[in-house]
């Protein structure tokens, strides 16, 4: 675990090696208000606050695509008020940090069923996604009403009309093209995250990217995503670095 490993880490990043895709599963709201007697949309609040501030971490520290797991397909489980909640937290949050995301040069995507989200929500996403079209730093990548097995099933019906319409032969389809019919295909050579990160102490994969994270490292860090601090975020960065990425073969 991760608080194991923690004091034995030397405290400097290798500016040179980091991930230039981390992607983060933001677990841990609900627990995060529970254990402060509040109520569970008070952590989503929270952790709406805490995506600004690791927005601006990860884009000072080089990293070129974040990825976050902000509403699974599986999530409208949920009760009503918390959906509820949880779908106006876009905009709220591109409403009030858009211009530190314009000011930071970030550039925002959002990437899931958008068509399925209320249209509050989807006018919220667009906007984003077109006031900061022009910036050229880091992509922060929201999965919205994302699920791995809904993208992966979106993209071999795709293939499949391509292959019958003569667009595509079938003995082309390989990782490559794959890759590039998935939701983050957009993101070409930055498809695959080289670190996932999950907070708040599970450790599963929860549907998130089933096909990209092949061989990504997966560092499980035990804070509640309103308290994963950029010095937490940092520690997971010195985890990875650490790691020794084989990708199958030998070192
Ligand atoms: C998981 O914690 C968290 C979510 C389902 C929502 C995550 C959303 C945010 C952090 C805010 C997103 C911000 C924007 C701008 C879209 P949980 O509720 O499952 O926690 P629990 O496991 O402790 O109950």
């Amino acid at each position: 675990m991760f608080t194991k490993n923690k004091q034995a880490l030397p405290t400097d990043i290798d500016p040179d090696n980091v991930p230039q895709h981390v992607a983060i599963i933001m677990d841990g709201n609900g627990r995060w208000a529970k254990k402060r007697l509040m109520p569970r949309v008070a952590g989503h609040k929270a952790g709406m606050e805490n995506v600004k501030v690791i927005t601006k971490a990860a884009s000072r520290m080089g990293v070129k695509v974040l990825t976050l797991y902000a509403f699974s397909t599986e999530n409208w489980k949920r009760p009503n008020d918390e959906v509820h909640y949880l779908m106006q937290l876009p905009v709220d949050f591109f409403g009030a940090f858009m211009p530190e995301l314009i000011a930071e040069n970030v550039q925002v995507q959002v990437m899931g069923n958008l068509e399925a989200l209320p249209a509050k929500t989807q006018q919220a996403a667009r906007d984003a996604m077109a006031d900061t079209a022009q910036n050229t730093g880091m992509i922060l990548n929201f999965a919205l009403n994302y699920g791995s097995r809904d993208e992966i099933q979106q993209a071999v019906q795709q293939i499949a009309k391509d292959a019958v319409s003569g667009k595509i032969e079938p003995e082309s389809i390989d990782d490559d093209l794959i890759s590039q019919y998935l939701m983050t295909g957009f993101l070409g050579q930055y498809a695959d995250p080289e670190l996932l990160i999950r907070t708040s102490g599970e450790e599963r994969i929860s549907n998130f990217l089933l096909w990209q994270i092949a061989y990504s490292e997966l560092v499980f860090v035990d804070e509640f995503w309103p308290d994963f601090t950029p010095t937490v975020f940092e520690q997971s960065i010195l985890i990875y670095q650490h790691r020794n990425r084989r990708f199958g073969g030998l070192k």
